[in-house]
């Protein structure tokens, strides 16, 4: 039988509904792939999420007019502009989404530290630690909430597999393992450089898929299991040679194609990360497994929304893996969405961050991974980078 509210609390429910919110004017920089994400994240928070602040989506940027415009038209965007300083100078913007490829992300994000803008950026945070520790004391001493887009953190089964691991159900932690595994470059003929393919050029993106890939497998390692010390990689890069798509001409790949690695935990577990763009069939593999001495955890981004969990204190004729469908009421976020067994997807991550990083400016308790958090990250992929390069060992920053 459905079940009616009291009218008492219809009425509550109706003065919350017209209560009016605080707006936060976003200002977004980029159009492309996050920067749809994320505008559709701020269209969607205050419909499923009880908040003071209401994204208000003041302008988008981006450098062609008319494409800028066309975005701002789809997404409700109440204005454009050409110039990301330009934007950023704006007295009308709270916040700024940076949401452009990597070698812009300090230049902006200085800029708004000292404009006094919140920052939401995209990661990896920077090109290299050492930008990262620029940024990081910028928006220190500017006092500016910030964030990165870390969003794996926010998939319900990885914020599940969170709180099972601080409840201490796994135990002592011994191993950690992440694989990130795409095949979208294995072709000669793709050119690098250039509009949609800036990642095959390091000069644009710092790092080939340890930034890009791996980054999101170490946040989310060093979020459930502590700090990485230190590393021993292995880098490829399988196609030397590309047409650069700007120039037309044949340069030489600087990115790296594939990167494995291991390395050791603060808590004396062991980790092993792999990521390519070379594992034909693959798309966007992410998969991560933790053995503990009691239990293990294991979870896959093609599955999103289950959390393999083997409980060793089961008793032993029923003891198996079991797999949770995470869509209940309890898990997390999961009662701001559908109805117990409705499962959500990849765009509610980027919903549940700009929930919790408007709860944050109403409890003054910021949301990680702020970018200092995110620097911890930008230190593991540089000493990942750098153990490839000299064949030996690397301390971890
Ligand atoms: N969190 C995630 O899962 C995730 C996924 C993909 C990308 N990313 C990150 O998001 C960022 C953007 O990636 P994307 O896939 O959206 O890239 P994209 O190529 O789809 O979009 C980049 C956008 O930046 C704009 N841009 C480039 N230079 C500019 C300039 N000088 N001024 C203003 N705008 C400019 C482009 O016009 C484009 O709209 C990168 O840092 C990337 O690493 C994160």
């Amino acid at each position: 039988m459905i079940q009616i509210p009291a009218f008492k609390e219809l009425d509550r429910n109706k003065e919350k509904i017209i209560m009016a919110k605080k707006p936060l004017n976003i200002g977004m920089i980029g159009y492309g792939f996050m920067g749809r994400t994320h505008s559709n994240a701020y269209c969607k928070v205050n419909n499923f999420f009880d908040l003071e602040y209401k994204p208000v989506l003041k302008a988008a940027c981006a450098r062609n007019a008319e494409r800028v415009q066309a975005f701002a038209d789809t997404w409700g965007y109440e204005s454009i502009e050409t110039d990301w300083r330009a934007l950023v100078a704006r007295e009308d913007i709270d916040a700024v989404d940076i949401c452009t490829p990597n070698n812009l992300h300090k230049e902006i994000a200085l800029a708004c530290a000292e404009a006094g803008k919140m920052i939401l950026c995209e990661k990896p945070l920077s090109m290299d630690a050492a930008e990262g520790e620029e940024m990081c004391a910028a928006v220190e001493a500017a006092g500016v909430p910030n964030i990165v887009w870390y969003n794996y953190r926010r998939v319900p089964a990885v914020t599940l597999a969170k709180q099972l691991i601080d409840e201490g159900k796994l135990g002592r932690i011994f191993h950690y393992r992440a694989q990130f595994l795409q095949d979208w470059t294995i072709s000669t003929d793709l050119p690098q450089g250039g509009e949609a393919l800036w990642r095959l050029d390091a000069s644009v993106a710092g790092s080939g898929v340890t930034g890009d890939l791996l980054a999101h497998c170490i946040d989310t390692a060093i979020w459930l299991n502590g700090s990485i010390d230190s590393v021993s990689a292995m880098t490829e890069t399988f196609i030397k040679e590309r047409v650069h798509q700007d120039t037309g001409e044949v340069m030489p790949v600087t990115i790296d194609d594939a990167c494995t690695f291991m390395g050791r935990f603060s808590n004396g577990s062991l980790a092993l990360f792999e990521s390519t763009r070379y594992a034909r069939g693959h798309k966007a593999l992410y998969t991560l497994e933790i053995n503990g001495e009691k239990g293990s955890l294991r979870w896959d981004l093609h599955d999103l929304h289950r959390l393999e969990y083997f409980d060793h204190g089961d008793a032993g004729t029923v003891r198996g893996w079991k797999s949770i469908h995470v869509t209940d009421g309890d898990h997390p976020y999961m009662s701001n969405w559908w109805v117990p067994g409705l499962q959500i997807g990849y765009e509610h991550t980027f919903v549940h961050q700009v929930a919790d990083f408007l709860k944050s400016l109403e409890t003054g308790e910021p949301a990680g991974p702020t970018f200092r958090d995110a620097l911890e990250t930008q230190k593991v992929c540089d000493a990942v980078l750098a153990s490839a390069n000299s064949s030996s060992w690397h301390n971890v920053g």
